[in-house]
């Protein structure tokens, strides 16, 4: 049995304020009936990791350097994330693909190094506007998976997430249907290339504009094992809904 996941990527939103909104989840929410994830920027994750000890929640950091460590300004490594408290890392999430040109090999090289730290990783795909337009989802979908996941993929150390990208941040979602499709479609990829058992075993999160409103029917679709969410985790009362549609 796959455990529903919802989780909450900050982006580059928050500072040490918004940790009351994380203070106010936590003890809302002290026997989540799903996973709760919040994936905070680097500044907060090891503070936002102290306030989510000996609860229900875990912290994760929103993408990671393929090397230990070295020389390269600005950037963090897996193993700096898992010090910080992170159990989790956000990979290949196509805000970082876009602005920072990552590539489908380099996704892959995140994962293992996020592995090789011992985080489990959320890798990201998900089709633009004018793909989708074009009828080259599933096309596109397929190749970033098989593209981003490496070999020894499994339920414990990778989640997938779905975020159609003309669906984040603009209150636009995608109809069930189309929800339903690719998801069936990411479970059969997985399950040509890794085996039957260990595809059932690996999570599958929707992304984009998830909201209270909408996650319960979300959630409702086979194959969707919880959520992505960004700005609706943000504000405790919001995420706390969305972790109750989850966890019914
Ligand atoms: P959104 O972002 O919920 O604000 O659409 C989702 C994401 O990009 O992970």
């Amino acid at each position: 049995m796959r455990r529903r996941l919802a989780a909450g990527n900050w982006k580059m939103n928050g500072t040490r304020a918004n940790l009351d909104e994380l203070r106010a989840l936590v003890q809302a929410h002290p026997s989540p009936g799903c996973d709760v994830l919040i994936c905070p920027p680097a500044t907060l994750l090891e503070r936002a990791a102290r306030l989510c000890e000996g609860t229900a929640i875990s912290c994760g950091g929103q993408d990671c350097h393929t090397e230990p460590k070295g020389a390269h300004t600005g950037d963090i490594s897996a193993e700096m994330l898992v010090d910080a408290g992170a159990e989790y890392v956000i990979l290949g999430h196509s805000e970082r693909r876009a602005d920072h040109g990552e590539t489908d090999d380099m996704v892959d090289a995140k994962v293992q190094a996020a592995w090789r730290a011992g985080l489990v990783a959320i890798v990201c795909v998900g089709e633009s506007e004018a793909q989708r337009d074009a009828g080259d989802t599933l096309k596109v979908v397929g190749a970033q998976l098989a593209g981003s996941l490496p070999e020894g993929a499994d339920g414990d150390n990778v989640v997938v997430a779905y975020e159609p990208i003309w669906a984040i941040g603009t209150g636009r979602v995608p109809t069930l249907g189309e929800i339903s499709e690719v998801h069936d479609f990411i479970r059969a990829e997985l399950t040509d290339r890794f085996g039957p058992e260990t595809a059932d075993s690996i999570r599958l999160l929707y992304g984009g504009s998830m909201n209270p409103g909408n996650a319960a029917e979300i959630i409702s679709v086979a194959n969707v094992d919880g959520g992505l969410v960004g700005g609706a985790s943000l504000k405790a009362a919001d995420f706390g809904a969305i972790i109750d549609a989850l966890s019914a």
